[in-house]
């Protein structure tokens, strides 16, 4: 088999007797799956997990039901709605929230990557990555796991290492010299002495920082600083700027953007002191009624006890990051024994730690599937979702977003139909003439909605600036716009805008069709509610995504 980069059990502890069995096998799962890149085929699955194909199969569709992975044909696909897991880590853990402004404005001052991790056992992992575009170098997804000693962070969290932590981390240097089970960076080629960490842990103690010159690849280099909690002092995070020899060396790096780091890492530090008391995020509920109605609907094939196991992770969250047997009870509506034996097995999976009678989850949740996820772009979040409406309406539809005065598409499934207008991706076309610009040049405040010429593309185009901004009104008013051979003769389109978390409209979803084959009754009738039901599946999957990533809109 090969490298097992997400132990499913924590090495060599024996699976508890309560240990639910099902559950490991669906993490084992969803970790084959993230590993891979968020896709595997069934036989693959079965091949990676070792399990048989009847399992992988109940699993897989046990998975689908919950909406955490997609079935394709022969594939399995790790879906946005899945990260609900790891932002429930990273709600719980509270950093993000307060921290990721200033990480992104440092970011943006010294032009460099700059990113947050926390300590994951002996390595290091990414809650937070402000990325330059730049083709350099590999750079690091959130949830992606390093060894510490590769890194400018590990020995800083080393500082704090006991005993058997430094047992541990030489116990894993053994049994993988390579770095084999660290699937985010390159083998190591050469073994790399142990004495060059000890040594490096010892210089950071007395810094305050530490460097990464080259140790992940030819090129990266990285300068770290801790973040410490105020009122504990311990280290919480390490702040990073991550840089390339082509524009710093490492000790330029230190020379230069040190200061500029060590400023911002004062101000995070200001941060968490001033963060008010955390409020209390609503827990999920009636999730134990919806896995008894899916047993009841789906009977074999659906495997209760995983899905009433995922459900305990998200009863985690801001404000909820430690909680107790019979908090998890309440919050997920599961049995006090059904809890308390899921419970067993994350902590088995070191997936959850228990301290007195608090449990909390730990940084490897983000194994579950963030790192493949979290550089998911709203076109493709959209897709899945677009190919089946398209062959529920047997229509075309497209997604846009707005570029000055054009629409530009960004995703579109065709049916056999074929348009006159060519319209392969990036295509542009005028907004004021198109559903999609109509319903996102509604969104702006009126004087923002710049229209350009308003030329008449068929005797049918609204021209007149006025008309146009009465059209506008109605639009935003209703929720969608309806464009009856504007923008061609014969071509009718209706629109839905996709709204972000914050309510704006990010992009748009149409379903285009000859003006022949539906009435305007029909479209508003039976098209509409479709696309509204369509736009409201593709919003929900953004949310769940953007929580705590930019989702790039195309
Ligand atoms: C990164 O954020 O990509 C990063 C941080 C520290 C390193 C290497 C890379 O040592």
């Amino acid at each position: 088999m090969s490298a097992n980069p997400e132990p499913d059990a924590v090495a060599s502890s024996a699976v508890p007797a309560e240990a639910v069995t099902p559950l490991i096998r669906g993490v084992a799962v969803l970790h084959r799956l993230t590993e891979a890149g968020g896709t595997l085929s069934l036989s693959a699955l079965e091949r990676a997990t070792g399990l048989a194909r009847s399992t992988v199969d109940r699993v897989t569709a046990t998975l689908a039901r919950m909406g955490y992975v997609r079935l394709d044909g022969r594939d399995v696909f790790l879906t946005p709605r899945l990260m609900e897991l790891g932002n429930a880590y990273l709600a719980a853990l509270r950093l993000p929230a307060l921290l990721d402004a200033r990480a992104d404005a440092l970011a943006d001052e010294l032009d460099e990557s700059v990113s947050l991790a926390v300590a994951d056992r002996d390595g290091i992992r990414f809650i937070h990555q402000a990325t330059r575009r730049r083709a350099m170098s590999l750079s690091f997804r959130i949830g992606d796991l390093l060894p510490a000693e590769r890194t400018a962070p590990g020995p800083l969290f080393a500082m704090e290492w006991t005993e058997p932590d430094w047992q541990a981390w030489r116990k894993r240097r053994t049994a993988d010299p390579q770095d084999r089970s660290f699937p985010a960076v390159p083998p190591r080629e050469e073994p790399g002495a142990a004495q060059d960490f000890e040594r490096r842990v010892t210089a950071a103690a007395q810094d305050g920082w530490a460097l990464d010159d080259q140790l992940i690849e030819p090129g990266l280099v990285a300068v770290s600083v801790p973040v410490r909690d105020p009122r504990a002092g311990r280290i919480v995070c390490a702040a990073s700027v991550v840089s390339h020899t082509s524009r710093h060396t490492a000790a330029d790096l230190r020379d230069t953007l040190l200061p500029r780091l060590r400023t911002a890492v004062r101000a995070m530090e200001d941060d968490l002191r001033a963060a008010p008391p955390r409020k209390g995020e609503a827990s999920p509920s009636g999730l134990a009624t919806w896995t008894g109605a899916s047993k009841q609907e789906l009977g074999r094939e659906f495997v209760e006890s995983l899905a009433r196991g995922l459900t305990v992770l998200t009863a985690f969250g801001e404000g909820r990051s430690a909680l107790t047997l019979t908090e998890v009870a309440q919050a997920t509506g599961l049995a006090r024994a059904t809890a308390r034996r899921a419970l067993i097995t994350y902590e088995h999976l070191g997936l959850v730690r228990a301290t007195d009678r608090f449990f909390e989850l730990t940084p490897r949740v983000l194994g579950l599937g963030f790192p493949p996820l979290s550089r998911t772009t709203l076109p493709e979040i959209a897709g899945p979702r677009m190919a089946e409406l398209a062959a529920r309406v047997h229509e075309s539809t497209s997604l846009s977003v707005l570029s000055g005065t054009d629409i530009q598409y960004t995703a579109r499934v065709a049916t056999g139909r074929v348009m006159s207008v060519n319209l392969a991706i990036g295509t542009r076309l005028p907004a004021y003439a198109t559903s999609m610009g109509r319903v996102l040049l509604a969104d702006l405040p009126e004087p923002d909605r710049t229209l350009g010429p308003l030329r008449p593309l068929t005797s049918h185009t609204i021209t007149d600036p006025a008309a146009l901004a009465a059209v506008l009104d109605e639009v935003r008013a209703a929720g969608h716009a309806l464009v009856d051979e504007e923008l061609e003769e014969g071509l009718r389109s209706v629109a839905v805008p996709v709204r972000d978390r914050t309510g704006r409209a990010v992009a748009a979803l149409n379903v285009a069709m000859h003006a022949a084959r539906h009435s305007v009754e029909e479209c508003v009738r039976d098209i509409l509610p479709e696309l509204r039901r369509t736009a409201a599946l593709v919003e929900a999957d953004l949310h769940v995504a953007g929580r705590f990533t930019r989702i790039p809109v195309s």
